[in-house]
């Protein structure tokens, strides 16, 4: 073999020996996006995580699905930083959500995830607009035009545009919460993490935000969404976790985990879910009555 080539081979494994020798966590070719192994979190004496691991690739759409209570808003809250867990990793684009030291590091973390909640949060003193510039200006240093620009471009995205110089309580749910997508997304993350965005909509505002979502994930943005609305949870996701009382039961790519889950458990939970495949005709009849049920239990 001829030497140049041989020098050209040697130099390029060193590099790529270096570069996985820098990431933290091992050797994979394409990391996750967002990585948890062996996260545990306990409230007090109540162990809520025993042992996620999840994993979300660029540009892939994620749902958790599973009963209440079952740690998934914990899960989300735990990517953002908002919670540390008591044992194991949490990996963002590289930074170990687990071990930020500073304040500053926090910040830094939530610039790159978006989130959305059940509760839109809008500022009701602001106008739609204002409500899309006032943070990258502020925490970013956007310039303010610039800003704006952007803001036109997200309300448009989200079918608000005619509605730039409204102020939040002119709105309607499924409006305002399209306002708070269009507002994480002017913050320009890595990705946007969703804890069931519907449930406290009337039902027939929740289609035109399922319908944001869908065109984001079709853009290629990273979502974790956490859902209720299964049918939807099928056809936008790469992949599902199921959870139950703080652990994954069973995951895999959405076609498998709806149409042929392995796990009873995850068997029993689809059979019993309106709006989930093994429970055909349901959602037509009680569309909202597992998201009802929800809402007592969410918490930021
Ligand atoms: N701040 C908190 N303090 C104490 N317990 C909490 C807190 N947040 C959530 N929990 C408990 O953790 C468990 C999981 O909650 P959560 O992650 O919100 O579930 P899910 O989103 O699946 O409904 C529940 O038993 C809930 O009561
Ligand atoms: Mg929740």
């Amino acid at each position: 073999m001829p030497s140049v080539d041989t020098s050209l081979d040697a130099s390029l494994d060193a590099s790529l020996d270096a570069s996985l020798d820098a990431s933290p966590a091992g050797s994979s070719a394409v990391r996750p996006l967002v990585r948890l192994r062996d996260v545990h979190l306990s409230f007090g004496a109540n162990p809520v995580l025993k042992g996620i691991d999840l994993d979300v690739f660029r540009g892939q759409a994620v749902s958790i699905i599973g009963p209440s209570g079952s740690g998934k808003s914990t899960i989300l809250r735990c990517i953002t930083g908002l919670l540390r867990p008591q044992q194991g990793e949490i990996e963002v684009d590289g930074t170990r959500v687990d071990r930020l030291a500073s304040e500053r590091d926090e910040i830094e973390l939530r610039k790159r995830v978006g989130f959305v909640f059940q509760q839109y949060n809008l500022f009701p003193h602001l106008s739609v607009l204002d409500n899309l510039v006032v943070a990258p200006v502020r925490i970013l240093g956007r310039d303010k035009a610039a800003a704006t620009r952007t803001a036109y471009d997200l309300l448009k995205k989200v079918r608000l545009a005619d509605k730039a110089h409204a102020y939040p309580g002119e709105l309607s749910g499924g409006q305002q919460q399209r306002v708070a997508i269009a507002r994480a997304l002017a913050m320009q993350p890595d990705l946007i993490l969703f804890d069931e965005v519907t449930s406290a909509l009337d039902p027939e505002t929740v289609g035109e935000v399922l319908t944001v979502i869908r065109d984001l994930v079709r853009d290629g943005m990273t979502c974790v969404l956490v859902t209720h609305e299964m049918r939807f949870a099928e056809e936008v996701s790469d992949a599902v976790y199921f959870t139950e009382a703080g652990v994954i039961v069973e995951h895999g790519p959405a076609e498998r985990l709806f149409g042929a889950p392995a796990n009873p458990r995850t068997q029993a939970f689809l059979a019993h879910t309106p709006g989930a495949p093994g429970a055909p005709g349901v959602l037509e009849a009680q569309p909202h009555i597992p998201l009802q049920l929800d809402l007592s239990r969410f918490a930021i």
